[in-house]
């Protein structure tokens, strides 16, 4: 078996795959998401590693599997946290995540210390408040002390190899959202880290995802179940590991991942940037090739906002008909017309970052009159989130790309009114595949090539199979285009009212 570990914001999932590709079991366990502020989103480094020790012990009871069995392991995890460790390796701080939003000034201050055009021609990207760079830097504004004591930076998942295995590593695909990366060329930039002043020192040896990156320590197998000496490979971060997991590692194959975030994700045989960095130009967890993506911070994120405070009946009636609320909740959707009747609703309740990096963005409800009910309202909450992954979609094919196909992933991929949603508003038909665990079932994919050392598209090619296909509905696409040009007008009106 084949052991792929996802560490998420709310929890960490391990599943175990067997050497066909198909899932045997799987696991999961929560911790808790600290916002000591508002704006700010932190984690306890600790807490990871517990859950996940407790998480893969639980996992190899459950499905009655020996550590001896596992052949290899791989972690996916959630991008760009900051783990500040000291030279003892004991956490410095809680991390702050991918969704912290206070580092606005240390952002401006980057690009100023960089210059915009020459950052983006560096690392590829522009600095972004969710990014790891700025999060350094705000530690040295704001507690030198910490700073101070600080000997080692790395991603959420590589502190969990560091426990499990002892070794440092971090590879490509994460490390390309820490803003200290040359993209391009596959490696730490120097510029970067020199001009910003970061010690080099602090930063882990690189990896492809599939290379080995260690192997379990023997107190890490006392804790786990595992054998010591399994070997662990590098990973990846969840979008490269979730477009892995759906197979988007070939030219024309797109993604579209709907988690707390949602992410628009594109496979590319070379490098390409896009001119103002308004997409994020990542490494793969392919070795040798690239991607892009548009990262909305709250899709599912809005859904689950939605769902906890205005669907209170919603939520007893499908607790009492034993159904998933969102199910519930999308039905009721479905209730409603196209285009909810002229109700738009836009997403931003946490900031935004594609297209419009600014974390004071914000959400709301346009056109509301009185024959609109919780119906309309839920529907334009589906909308609004699918309208402002389209805008996404906007700038990928502006580089010219011919997709082929878009496959989607995550939460809302159960649903086919969404993904009838999807294929109307990008255009494209939207296809399911066979695997559902997402950047799990990709880090187990990873973690098979890296110990049978098999390609990573061979493998996806064996194990990955499509297994439902929504075509665009050309007059539905007509008239979501008519809703769509309003909505991506709203943002650039309302911006100042709404900050
Ligand atoms: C990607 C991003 C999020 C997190 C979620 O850039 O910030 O998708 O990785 O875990």
């Amino acid at each position: 078996y084949f052991l792929g570990i996802d560490l998420g914001t709310s929890a960490v999932k391990c599943i175990l795959v067997d050497d066909q590709g198909g899932v045997k079991s799987s696991h999961s366990v929560e911790y808790p998401l600290l916002q000591p502020q508002p704006g700010w989103a932190e984690q306890h480094p600790e807490d990871w590693w517990k859950g996940t020790a407790a998480c893969i012990q639980a996992l190899l009871a459950k499905a009655s599997v020996l550590g001896e069995e596992i052949a290899g392991i791989g972690l996916s995890g959630q991008m760009h946290g900051s783990v500040f460790l000291d030279s003892e390796l004991k956490v410095v701080r809680p991390a702050l995540l991918w969704c912290d939003q206070r580092t606005a000034v240390e952002c401006d201050w980057i690009e100023l210390t960089i210059g915009k055009e020459e950052l983006g021609r560096l690392t590829g990207n522009k600095a972004l408040t969710g990014f790891t760079a700025p999060k350094v830097i705000w530690l040295r504004n704001h507690e030198p002390q910490h700073y101070e004591r600080t000997a080692h930076l790395m991603l959420p998942k590589d502190y969990v190899r560091l426990m499990l295995t002892g070794a440092f590593g971090m590879d490509m695909a994460d490390a390309s959202g820490t803003l200290l990366l040359d993209v391009a060329k596959r490696k730490w930039s120097p510029e970067v880290v020199e001009r910003i002043g970061i010690p080099m020192e602090w930063l882990p040896p690189l990896f492809e995802s599939n290379d080995v990156a260690g192997h379990v320590l023997p107190a890490a197998a006392e804790l786990t179940g595992l054998r010591a000496g399994t070997p662990v490979v590098a990973g990846g971060g969840d979008q490269a590991c979730g477009a892995v997991g759906v197979g988007v590692v070939q030219q024309g194959i797109a993604s579209v991942a709907m988690g707390t975030s949602g992410v628009v994700f594109v496979h590319d045989d070379t490098y390409q940037m896009d001119p103002e960095c308004r997409l994020h130009s990542f490494c793969h967890g392919v070795p040798g090739k690239w991607h892009r993506m548009g990262v909305m911070l709250a899709a599912g994120g809005s859904f689950q906002w939605w769902k906890n405070h205005f669907a209170f009946e919603e939520l007893q009636q499908a607790e009492a008909e034993g159904r998933d609320v969102y199910e519930y909740l999308t039905a009721l959707a479905e209730t409603a017309p196209l285009g909810s009747e002229g109700l738009l609703f836009m997403p931003y309740l946490t900031g935004e970052r594609t297209p419009h990096p600014d974390p004071k963005a914000r959400g709301g409800f346009i056109g509301l009159n009185m024959r609109h009910t919780k119906a309309h309202l839920t529907r334009a909450v589906l909308e609004g989130i699918t309208f402002g992954l389209r805008d996404s979609m906007e700038l990928i094919k502006a580089s010219d790309i011919e997709i082929k196909e878009l496959r989607v992933n995550g939460g809302g991929a159960r649903s086919l009114f969404w993904r009838q949603m999807i294929a109307d508003i990008f255009g494209y038909p939207v296809v399911t595949v066979n695997s559902t665990d997402g950047p799990a079932y990709g880090a187990a994919v990873m973690a098979a090539s890296g110990v049978l050392q098999k390609d990573i598209t061979t493998l996806c090619d064996q194990w990955i199979q499509i297994v439902d296909r929504v075509e665009p509905n050309p007059q539905q696409q007509r008239e979501y285009e008519r809703y769509y040009e309003v909505y991506r007008t709203l943002y650039p009106t309302l911006r100042t009212t709404l900050h």
